[in-house]
């Protein structure tokens, strides 16, 4: 289709509309910060927040990347998709009113436009009819399993607007297109029939199941989740994915948990429709469930729009599955966790039973729910909890194998604050209640965590480093050492740019007074101080080396700085540095396998040597292309 042109009119009706906060937090959780907005930035990688957006000026941009613009350009910039393109997506989602310039594609996009709303109408008109079954004598068992089974009241029926799917084969199929002669394409768009396999026709997707209708955020119906009455497999059916409905972005009963949400500013996740629902029942309204598949970075995006707090308690079941749905749960968004810009908890119920089934179990579940919902462990505390089940620390092998995957955990922490205050809570638990063990199981975990963390500080050189510097290789590494550290200091958000680099590569500062300033800016960064301080602490700190700081002046004159400051040329600069870091790493290991070489007797060695002569020849192509990105990036 050609690209129809709008009017301007309804591009001014669009830009009223939209507000910048309403689009970015759709796909970014924002967290408010002065005024303003903070979040991870969509547009590029990072681990801590640079992007902001600020509802005054109905504007974002992004401190790291440099990306910004107003709501419009974000929605282009995130989805590849044309200016008109967007704005008509907008226009469709606040029902403002679409002029072309030309009547022919007006024509096009209202047929578009209508489409949706004529799902839209179907499905609630199906909504009704499933409702009204329940109600019929072929409805009377459904009923009945709601009431009984479920313990549901006749309010709540009504609110979740439950319905029975006649055990007929057509009987939606003869509603909708016999009778209410809506055309079969959208019925079926809608995913409330199938063709048949043979023959000719079409049956009803939902058969003899209870209905569970699923709604987007406004309340209206989006799709269908099923329960069989029978028993027969699967045992919950959803309606497939369709215009209207996509699982990875709709969370079941979110319409009618938001405001809750809002009011008490955090939101519960289950896994179940009837947990979400017996929830809502017993007046925990701020829940809502999964659709049976992953939750996704886009579900924990949409749900934290409306929790000024970003707190979210996951009460999976404590079962196996439920552990591991947990777990991935959780990976998803762990990155949101670990910087501290979601806070999730982890609520198990007890004897593994699900929120459903705790609620219906006593008379007193509702309050012991609240309570457990208070006192649920913070995702990582949860994760210590999970290490230590079914271990005694009382035994040599299970507290070192503890103590192991601790200095895991705590290695994913960004936040050093937090890695801070965790040491010294895992420190307490191995301790075993002796307080005097605490300060030696402090040091131990702080050691292990930065050995890890900051493998390339302090690993012991490697035999191949040892090998001496030619005099070329020291003035290469002159100038990307210095460059490295001068981003370091002097352009900060490139900081975990440079050390994920290092240690990937596994690269570490050769030059003694490089090294020796490294160390000072890891030891000041340990000791959990503000990054944005580090230089004028560094400054401090390295009065008291005057022959160090002789070396190292060039760092700190502002003559100089202006360079490292331009953070549009950082992200070369670094490459550029780290290529020649690895060039003469390469350089040093080609020379130490042809001294290995010479050592040994091609009579009786010469397996070995064959080997050093292949390492040679694959060394120097690496070389060479690490010239190349050197040369490439220099212009
Ligand atoms: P479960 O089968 O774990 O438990 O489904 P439940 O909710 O306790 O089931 P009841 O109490 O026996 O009715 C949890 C959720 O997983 C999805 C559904 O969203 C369901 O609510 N699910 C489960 C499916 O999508 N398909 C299935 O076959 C089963
Ligand atoms: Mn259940």
């Amino acid at each position: 289709m050609e690209v129809p042109r709008l009017h301007p009119d309804t591009i001014e009706d669009v830009k009223q509309r939209i507000d910048i906060y309403d689009v970015v937090s759709e796909h970014v959780v924002l967290r408010k910060r002065g005024k303003d907005y903070v979040g991870l930035c969509p547009f590029h990688d990072e681990k801590t927040p640079s992007f902001t957006v600020s509802s005054s000026k109905q504007m974002y941009y992004c401190f790291g990347c440099n990306a910004g613009g107003g709501a419009i350009k974000f929605l282009m910039e995130l989805r590849k998709q044309s200016f008109s393109d967007v704005v008509l997506d907008l226009a469709g989602r606040y029902q403002i009113p679409v002029k072309t310039l030309e009547p022919e594609q007006r024509q096009e996009l209202q047929r578009q436009l209508s489409v949706r709303e004529q799902l839209y109408e179907i499905l609630a008109l199906t909504t009704s009819f499933y409702q009204h079954a329940l109600r019929q004598s072929q409805g009377e068992i459904a009923l009945n399993y709601l009431k009984r089974d479920r313990n549901l009241s006749e309010e709540t029926i009504q609110q979740f607007q439950l319905g029975y799917a006649p055990a007929g084969w057509e009987t939606l199929y003869r509603y909708l297109v016999e009778q209410k002669r809506y055309p079969l394409n959208l019925v079926e768009e809608a995913g409330l029939i199938k063709p048949r396999k043979t023959g000719n026709g079409y049956y009803d997707v939902f058969r003899d199941r209870i209905i569970i209708p699923i709604c987007d955020t406004q309340g209206k119906v989006i799709a269908f989740g099923s329960r069989t009455l029978t028993g027969e497999e699967p045992k919950y059916l959803n309606s497939p994915e369709t215009p209207l409905f996509d699982k990875s972005k709709t969370l079941f009963a979110l319409d009618k948990a938001r405001n809750s949400i809002s009011k008490e500013d955090r939101a519960v996740v289950v896994e179940g429709y009837f947990d979400a629902i017996a929830l809502h029942a017993a007046g925990i309204t701020n829940a809502v469930a999964s659709l049976g598949t992953a939750f996704t970075q886009q579900h924990i995006r949409l749900l934290m729009r409306y929790t000024e707090s970003k707190q979210v308690i996951f009460n999976f079941d404590a079962d196996n599955a439920g552990t591991s749905a947990t777990h991935r749960a959780i990976n998803e968004i762990e990155s949101l966790v670990n910087t501290g810009l979601v806070q999730a908890r982890i609520l198990n119920l007890p004897d593994g039973k699900d929120a459903d089934e705790f609620l219906n179990s006593s008379p007193e579940a509702v309050d012991r729910y609240r309570q457990l919902m208070q006192s649920a462990p913070l995702w990582f505390d949860w994760q210590i909890q999970q290490l230590l089940q079914g271990r005694s620390l009382k035994q040599a092998d299970q507290f070192e194998q503890v103590a192991q995957n601790m200095v895991k955990l705590l290695n994913k922490l960004e936040d050093s604050n937090q890695c801070t205050y965790y040491i010294r809570y895992c420190a307490e638990i191995l301790s075993l209640g002796d307080v005097r063990l605490i300060p030696m199981h402090v040091n131990s975990l702080f050691s292990q965590v930065r050995k890890t963390k900051r493998r390339f500080v302090s690993i012991a050189e490697p035999t191949v480093q040892s090998t001496p510097l030619v005099g070329a290789e020291k003035s290469l590494l002159e100038t990307a050492e210095t460059d490295l550290l001068g981003v370091y200091l002097h352009c900060p958000r490139f900081r975990d740019e440079i050390i994920e680099a290092l240690e990937e590569k596994e690269l570490l500062f050769t030059l003694p007074h490089h090294r020796f300033l490294w160390r000072q800016i890891v030891e000041l960064q340990d000791m959990g101080n503000e990054p944005y301080r580090l230089y004028s602490q560094l400054q401090d700190r390295l009065a008291q080396f005057p022959e160090q700081m002789n070396q190292l002046s060039h760092l700190f004159h502002l003559s100089e700085t202006k360079h490292w400051e331009d953070s549009t040329r950082a992200p070369i600069v670094i490459r550029t540095a780290i290529a020649s870091l690895e060039q003469v790493v390469k350089e040093k290991y080609r020379r130490y396998c042809q001294q290995q070489i010479q050592q040994f007797d091609p009579n009786t060695d010469a397996e070995q040597m064959q080997y050093y002569y292949q390492e040679i020849q694959n060394t120097i192509v690496q070389i060479r292309e690490l010239e190349k990105l050197r040369h490439n990036s220099q212009v």
